[in-house]
């Protein structure tokens, strides 16, 4: 796949940091400059502290090329996170962007299912954003821990033709999985493309499920690896491709790749 856009580092400023659920916090980023975003594309940004050097990988959910504004939601996992969650409005990020290969749709894959769980939510978010206004026509399933962190989704799913919400306990939308829904709504959906996002064993789930039931549709996953560099250079990102000896680095051939190219 091609790289979109060439990757600049640049001074960014905070325009909202809010929290939207438990530990999930919306960011706003206003650009110093125009930037061709590709959906499914990440950036790597600093967390406000000069003593954590390395930049910390965040998906970019939508971008406003009028006001040049970029949205990440990220939750808070550690100390980089946690250090975000306290930068405020006027604050000034380093970040470098865009990076990665992001996702695809060809001309003629116009039914396309968007399989998202937890933070794996966002970079899907960014295909309902980017064909918004186009002829494809969307069926999500997104699977959320419970009830609190369904309003993550909340402002796009009116962009999808369906949208099923799965709960792990059923306290919104359906009790189970995102995967589980997907394969028991298959034969109505019916798509062309597959796009995933979401924890390994998520996609696990879907990748042997697509192998027992011998779906041949086309499907894409983005994968989130640990990063250093974001860049390609420090090969702290690299997956197993299937079938091989040789590694892809998931920043810089990734985040995105066929289902079937890589070990998950
Ligand atoms: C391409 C890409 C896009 C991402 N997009 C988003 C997003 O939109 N929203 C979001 O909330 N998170 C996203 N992540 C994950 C996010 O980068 C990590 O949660 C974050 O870097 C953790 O930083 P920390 O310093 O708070 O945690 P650390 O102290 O570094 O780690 C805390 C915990 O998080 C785990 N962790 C650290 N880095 C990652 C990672 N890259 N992937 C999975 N688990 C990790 C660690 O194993 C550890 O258990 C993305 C990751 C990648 C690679
Ligand atoms: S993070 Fe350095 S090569 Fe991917």
């Amino acid at each position: 796949m091609q790289v979109c856009g060439f990757m600049k580092e640049l001074a960014v400023k905070v325009c909202t940091n809010e929290q939207i659920a438990p530990g999930i916090y919306e960011l706003d980023l206003a650009l110093p400059e125009e930037i061709d975003f590709r959906c499914g594309q990440f950036l790597n940004l600093s967390v406000g502290d000069g003593a954590h050097l390395l930049r910390r990988p965040f998906a970019v959910m939508s971008y406003d090329r009028v006001s040049r504004t970029v949205c990440v939601c990220y939750q808070v996992k550690g100390e980089g996170t946690r250090l975000l969650s306290r930068v405020k409005e006027g604050d000034a990020l380093a970040c470098v962007l865009p990076l990665g290969n992001g996702f695809r749709i060809a001309e003629e894959q116009k039914r396309v299912a968007l399989i998202g769980g937890g933070v794996g939510v966002f970079p899907l978010l960014s295909v309902l954003q980017e064909y918004h206004e186009s002829d494809k026509h969307f069926r999500s399933y997104m699977g959320f821990r419970s009830a609190k962190f369904v309003s993550t989704f909340g402002k796009y799913d009116h962009r999808s033709d369906a949208a099923f919400i799965m709960t792990d306990d059923g306290s919104f939308g359906e009790k189970g999985t995102a995967v589980s829904k997907f394969f028991e709504d298959f034969e109505e959906a019916r798509p062309d493309l597959i796009l995933s996002c979401g924890p390994t064993p998520m996609l696990r789930a879907l990748k042997a499920g697509l192998a027992e039931r011998k779906i041949e549709t086309p499907c894409f996953v983005s994968l989130e690896e640990r990063m250093g560099c974001g860049i390609g250079a420090c090969l702290v990102c690299v997956c197993k491709k299937s079938g091989s000896e040789e590694n892809a680095r998931v920043c810089k051939d990734g985040p995105v790749f066929d289902i079937n190219e890589v070990e998950i």
